[in-house]
Protein backbone atom coordinates (compact mmCIF):
# COMPACT_ATOMS: atom_id res chain seq x y z
CA UNK A 1 0.00 0.00 0.00
CA UNK A 2 1.71 3.14 -0.91
CA UNK A 3 0.67 6.70 -0.31
CA UNK A 4 -0.11 9.15 -3.85
CA UNK A 5 -0.06 12.91 -3.11
CA UNK A 6 -1.72 14.25 -6.43
CA UNK A 7 -2.72 18.01 -7.22
CA UNK A 8 -5.99 18.67 -9.72
CA UNK A 9 -8.07 15.99 -8.08
CA UNK A 10 -11.81 17.22 -8.14
CA UNK A 11 -12.08 16.39 -11.98
CA UNK A 12 -10.39 14.82 -15.30
CA UNK A 13 -7.36 13.38 -15.04
CA UNK A 14 -6.66 13.82 -11.29
CA UNK A 15 -9.94 12.57 -10.24
CA UNK A 16 -9.98 9.50 -12.47
CA UNK A 17 -6.17 8.50 -10.81
CA UNK A 18 -8.01 8.96 -7.20
CA UNK A 19 -10.55 6.53 -7.90
CA UNK A 20 -8.43 3.78 -9.24
CA UNK A 21 -5.76 4.42 -7.12
CA UNK A 22 -7.97 3.93 -4.11
CA UNK A 23 -9.87 0.60 -5.52
CA UNK A 24 -6.29 -0.95 -6.14
CA UNK A 25 -6.27 -0.33 -1.76
CA UNK A 26 -3.39 3.05 -2.17
CA UNK A 27 -3.22 5.71 0.69
CA UNK A 28 -4.31 8.83 -1.70
CA UNK A 29 -4.15 12.49 -0.31
CA UNK A 30 -4.60 15.04 -2.76
CA UNK A 31 -5.73 19.22 -3.30
CA UNK A 32 -7.62 20.75 -5.68
CA UNK A 33 -9.27 24.45 -4.92
CA UNK A 34 -13.53 22.83 -4.85
CA UNK A 35 -14.06 21.98 -1.62
CA UNK A 36 -17.93 20.12 -2.80
CA UNK A 37 -16.34 17.98 -5.83
CA UNK A 38 -13.39 16.72 -2.55
CA UNK A 39 -16.24 15.93 -0.46
CA UNK A 40 -17.36 13.99 -3.55
CA UNK A 41 -14.27 12.62 -4.07
CA UNK A 42 -13.78 11.32 -0.16
CA UNK A 43 -17.43 10.05 -0.36
CA UNK A 44 -16.96 7.57 -2.86
CA UNK A 45 -13.18 6.49 -1.71
CA UNK A 46 -12.57 5.76 2.00
CA UNK A 47 -9.06 5.58 1.45
CA UNK A 48 -8.78 9.47 -0.25
CA UNK A 49 -7.80 12.54 2.06
CA UNK A 50 -8.75 15.44 0.69
CA UNK A 51 -7.69 19.07 1.21
CA UNK A 52 -8.91 22.70 -0.69
CA UNK A 53 -5.90 24.11 -1.73
CA UNK A 54 -4.89 26.43 -4.52
CA UNK A 55 -1.36 25.21 -6.24
CA UNK A 56 -0.21 28.90 -6.38
CA UNK A 57 -0.10 29.47 -2.94
CA UNK A 58 3.10 28.72 -1.65
CA UNK A 59 2.12 28.18 2.04
CA UNK A 60 -0.97 26.64 1.98
CA UNK A 61 0.33 24.10 -0.64
CA UNK A 62 3.42 23.13 1.71
CA UNK A 63 1.53 23.19 4.46
CA UNK A 64 -1.25 20.44 2.92
CA UNK A 65 1.66 18.15 1.63
CA UNK A 66 3.07 18.27 5.69
CA UNK A 67 -0.83 17.85 6.27
CA UNK A 68 -0.55 14.43 3.81
CA UNK A 69 2.10 13.12 5.59
CA UNK A 70 1.14 13.12 9.21
CA UNK A 71 -1.89 11.67 7.98
CA UNK A 72 -1.17 8.86 5.62
CA UNK A 73 3.09 8.63 6.46
CA UNK A 74 5.56 9.21 3.44
CA UNK A 75 4.79 10.52 0.33
CA UNK A 76 5.91 7.41 -1.85
CA UNK A 77 4.37 8.55 -5.32
CA UNK A 78 3.85 12.96 -5.96
CA UNK A 79 1.87 13.23 -9.07
CA UNK A 80 1.61 16.77 -10.05
CA UNK A 81 -1.32 17.13 -12.45
CA UNK A 82 -3.39 20.43 -11.61
CA UNK A 83 -3.52 22.81 -14.46
CA UNK A 84 -5.79 24.98 -17.12
CA UNK A 85 -5.78 24.99 -20.47
CA UNK A 86 -7.42 28.36 -21.93
CA UNK A 87 -6.88 28.28 -26.03
CA UNK A 88 -5.55 31.97 -27.15
CA UNK A 89 -5.76 34.01 -30.64
CA UNK A 90 -2.03 34.83 -30.73
CA UNK A 91 -3.66 38.27 -32.78
CA UNK A 92 -5.05 39.40 -29.38
CA UNK A 93 -3.22 39.03 -26.24
CA UNK A 94 -4.23 39.32 -22.72
CA UNK A 95 -0.94 39.24 -20.05
CA UNK A 96 -3.51 37.93 -17.68
CA UNK A 97 -4.23 35.16 -19.20
CA UNK A 98 -0.67 34.14 -20.12
CA UNK A 99 0.46 34.47 -16.43
CA UNK A 100 -2.37 32.72 -14.57
CA UNK A 101 -1.61 29.78 -17.03
CA UNK A 102 2.35 30.26 -15.62
CA UNK A 103 1.47 30.27 -12.15
CA UNK A 104 -0.87 26.86 -12.29
CA UNK A 105 0.96 24.98 -14.53
CA UNK A 106 4.45 26.07 -14.09
CA UNK A 107 4.62 27.54 -10.67
CA UNK A 108 2.11 25.36 -8.74
CA UNK A 109 4.60 22.60 -9.67
CA UNK A 110 7.42 24.36 -8.47
CA UNK A 111 5.33 24.81 -5.31
CA UNK A 112 4.52 21.26 -4.95
CA UNK A 113 8.49 20.49 -5.45
CA UNK A 114 9.70 22.55 -2.53
CA UNK A 115 8.45 21.02 0.23
CA UNK A 116 8.45 16.93 -1.93
CA UNK A 117 11.65 16.91 -2.89
CA UNK A 118 13.64 17.43 0.69
CA UNK A 119 11.62 15.31 2.13
CA UNK A 120 12.18 12.27 -0.55
CA UNK A 121 16.25 13.21 -0.28
CA UNK A 122 16.43 12.52 3.53
CA UNK A 123 14.55 9.21 3.34
CA UNK A 124 16.74 8.41 -0.11
CA UNK A 125 13.56 7.20 -2.09
CA UNK A 126 10.65 8.90 -3.78
CA UNK A 127 8.87 8.95 -7.05
CA UNK A 128 8.14 12.14 -9.03
CA UNK A 129 5.73 12.10 -11.89
CA UNK A 130 4.83 15.87 -13.40
CA UNK A 131 1.76 15.71 -15.98
CA UNK A 132 3.22 17.44 -19.06
CA UNK A 133 1.37 17.50 -22.59
CA UNK A 134 2.71 16.42 -26.00
CA UNK A 135 1.83 20.10 -26.30
CA UNK A 136 4.84 20.66 -25.15
CA UNK A 137 7.21 19.30 -27.49
CA UNK A 138 6.36 21.95 -30.14
CA UNK A 139 3.84 25.13 -30.23
CA UNK A 140 1.20 24.60 -31.87
CA UNK A 141 -2.31 26.06 -32.90
CA UNK A 142 -4.27 27.82 -29.95
CA UNK A 143 -1.76 26.94 -27.52
CA UNK A 144 0.17 29.83 -27.13
CA UNK A 145 -0.58 30.42 -23.27
CA UNK A 146 -0.98 26.65 -22.59
CA UNK A 147 2.17 24.93 -24.37
CA UNK A 148 5.02 27.28 -23.22
CA UNK A 149 3.74 26.17 -19.47
CA UNK A 150 4.24 22.14 -20.90
CA UNK A 151 7.31 22.56 -22.56
CA UNK A 152 9.13 24.82 -19.53
CA UNK A 153 7.64 21.66 -17.46
CA UNK A 154 9.58 19.58 -19.59
CA UNK A 155 12.92 21.68 -19.51
CA UNK A 156 12.34 21.69 -15.83
CA UNK A 157 12.17 18.06 -15.79
CA UNK A 158 15.20 17.40 -17.58
CA UNK A 159 16.91 19.97 -15.09
CA UNK A 160 15.92 18.21 -12.13
CA UNK A 161 16.90 15.07 -13.74
CA UNK A 162 20.65 15.06 -13.34
CA UNK A 163 20.25 17.38 -9.94
CA UNK A 164 18.36 14.34 -8.42
CA UNK A 165 20.48 11.55 -10.25
CA UNK A 166 22.19 10.29 -6.61
CA UNK A 167 19.05 10.87 -4.39
CA UNK A 168 17.19 8.20 -4.44
CA UNK A 169 14.43 10.17 -6.28
CA UNK A 170 12.61 8.48 -9.53
CA UNK A 171 11.51 11.85 -11.68
CA UNK A 172 9.05 11.09 -14.84
CA UNK A 173 7.71 13.53 -16.74
CA UNK A 174 4.53 12.38 -19.10
CA UNK A 175 3.07 13.54 -21.73
CA UNK A 176 -0.59 12.87 -22.19
CA UNK A 177 -2.20 13.84 -26.06
CA UNK A 178 -6.07 14.54 -26.05
CA UNK A 179 -7.86 13.63 -23.10
CA UNK A 180 -11.30 14.18 -22.72
CA UNK A 181 -11.82 16.66 -19.65
CA UNK A 182 -13.55 19.85 -18.33
CA UNK A 183 -10.33 21.14 -19.69
CA UNK A 184 -10.84 19.98 -23.72
CA UNK A 185 -14.86 20.01 -23.29
CA UNK A 186 -13.87 24.02 -24.72
CA UNK A 187 -12.00 22.94 -27.91
CA UNK A 188 -14.37 23.27 -31.10
CA UNK A 189 -12.05 21.21 -33.49
CA UNK A 190 -10.83 17.13 -33.95
CA UNK A 191 -8.73 16.24 -31.53
CA UNK A 192 -6.99 12.63 -32.49
CA UNK A 193 -6.54 9.89 -30.50
CA UNK A 194 -9.16 11.44 -27.76
CA UNK A 195 -8.97 8.92 -25.12
CA UNK A 196 -10.88 9.30 -21.55
CA UNK A 197 -9.71 10.40 -18.28
CA UNK A 198 -9.87 6.39 -16.96
CA UNK A 199 -8.00 5.62 -19.83
CA UNK A 200 -5.60 8.30 -19.11
CA UNK A 201 -5.39 7.42 -15.60
CA UNK A 202 -4.68 3.65 -16.60
CA UNK A 203 -1.69 4.70 -19.31
CA UNK A 204 -0.78 6.88 -16.22
CA UNK A 205 -0.28 4.00 -13.38
CA UNK A 206 1.08 1.78 -15.98
CA UNK A 207 3.86 4.62 -16.92
CA UNK A 208 4.64 4.91 -13.15
CA UNK A 209 6.16 1.44 -13.24
CA UNK A 210 8.23 1.76 -16.25
CA UNK A 211 11.37 3.61 -15.82
CA UNK A 212 10.98 5.59 -19.29
CA UNK A 213 11.97 9.09 -18.32
CA UNK A 214 9.35 11.17 -21.14
CA UNK A 215 5.80 8.18 -21.38
CA UNK A 216 3.60 9.91 -23.87
CA UNK A 217 0.25 8.21 -24.71
CA UNK A 218 -1.66 7.58 -26.73
CA UNK A 219 0.88 6.02 -29.16
CA UNK A 220 -1.01 6.59 -31.99
CA UNK A 221 -1.21 9.93 -31.82
CA UNK A 222 1.99 11.10 -30.05
CA UNK A 223 3.94 8.99 -32.45
CA UNK A 224 3.37 10.78 -34.82
CA UNK A 225 3.67 14.15 -33.12
CA UNK A 226 7.19 13.04 -31.58
CA UNK A 227 8.18 12.06 -35.05
CA UNK A 228 6.59 16.12 -36.09
CA UNK A 229 8.59 17.41 -33.01
CA UNK A 230 12.01 16.97 -34.87
CA UNK A 231 10.78 18.04 -37.97
CA UNK A 232 12.49 21.40 -39.39
CA UNK A 233 10.70 24.21 -39.03
CA UNK A 234 9.57 24.63 -42.78
CA UNK A 235 7.95 20.95 -43.11
CA UNK A 236 6.17 21.39 -39.33
CA UNK A 237 4.73 24.56 -40.30
CA UNK A 238 3.89 22.94 -43.76
CA UNK A 239 2.07 19.42 -41.99
CA UNK A 240 0.77 21.42 -39.13
CA UNK A 241 -0.93 23.73 -40.89
CA UNK A 242 -2.42 21.94 -43.38
CA UNK A 243 -3.81 19.47 -41.01
CA UNK A 244 -5.07 22.00 -38.55
CA UNK A 245 -6.39 24.68 -41.36
CA UNK A 246 -4.14 27.14 -40.08
N1 LIG B 1 -7.09 16.86 -21.15
C1 LIG B 1 -6.06 16.79 -21.97
O1 LIG B 1 -6.20 16.60 -23.20
C2 LIG B 1 -4.64 16.90 -21.44
C3 LIG B 1 -3.60 16.59 -22.29
C4 LIG B 1 -2.30 16.71 -21.83
C5 LIG B 1 -2.06 17.12 -20.54
N2 LIG B 1 -3.09 17.43 -19.73
C6 LIG B 1 -2.80 17.89 -18.38
O2 LIG B 1 -3.41 17.04 -17.44
C7 LIG B 1 -3.65 17.77 -16.24
C8 LIG B 1 -5.08 17.55 -15.80
O3 LIG B 1 -5.94 18.15 -16.76
P1 LIG B 1 -7.41 17.63 -17.09
O4 LIG B 1 -7.49 17.47 -18.54
O5 LIG B 1 -7.75 16.49 -16.20
O6 LIG B 1 -8.24 18.94 -16.75
P2 LIG B 1 -9.41 19.26 -15.71
O7 LIG B 1 -10.47 18.23 -15.76
O8 LIG B 1 -9.78 20.66 -15.98
O9 LIG B 1 -8.69 19.12 -14.30
C9 LIG B 1 -7.77 20.07 -13.86
C10 LIG B 1 -7.58 19.89 -12.36
O10 LIG B 1 -6.61 20.85 -11.91
C11 LIG B 1 -7.15 21.54 -10.79
N3 LIG B 1 -6.65 22.89 -10.70
C12 LIG B 1 -6.69 23.86 -11.65
N4 LIG B 1 -6.16 24.98 -11.16
C13 LIG B 1 -5.80 24.73 -9.87
C14 LIG B 1 -5.21 25.49 -8.85
N5 LIG B 1 -4.90 26.79 -9.02
N6 LIG B 1 -4.97 24.91 -7.65
C15 LIG B 1 -5.32 23.62 -7.45
N7 LIG B 1 -5.85 22.83 -8.38
C16 LIG B 1 -6.10 23.39 -9.58
C17 LIG B 1 -8.67 21.52 -11.01
O11 LIG B 1 -9.34 21.63 -9.77
P3 LIG B 1 -10.06 22.94 -9.19
O12 LIG B 1 -10.61 23.72 -10.34
O13 LIG B 1 -11.10 22.37 -8.28
O14 LIG B 1 -8.99 23.66 -8.45
C18 LIG B 1 -8.87 20.12 -11.58
O15 LIG B 1 -8.97 19.19 -10.54
C19 LIG B 1 -3.32 19.23 -16.56
O16 LIG B 1 -2.03 19.55 -16.11
C20 LIG B 1 -3.36 19.26 -18.07
O17 LIG B 1 -2.58 20.29 -18.61
C21 LIG B 1 -4.40 17.32 -20.15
Amino acid sequence: MAHYFITGVSSGIGRALVTKLCREQNNVSGVARRAKRLEDLKTKNKSFYGMVCDVTEVSSLADCVSSAEKRLGNIDIAILNAGIYVPQDGKDIDPSVYAKHMDINYMGVINALAPIIPSMIKRGTGHIAIIASAAGWRGLPKAAAYGPTKAALISLSESLYFDLKKTGITLQVICPGFVDTEATSINNFYMPGLMTADAAAQEIVAALKTNIFMPHFPKSFTANLALLSKMPHKLFFKIIGKTTAH
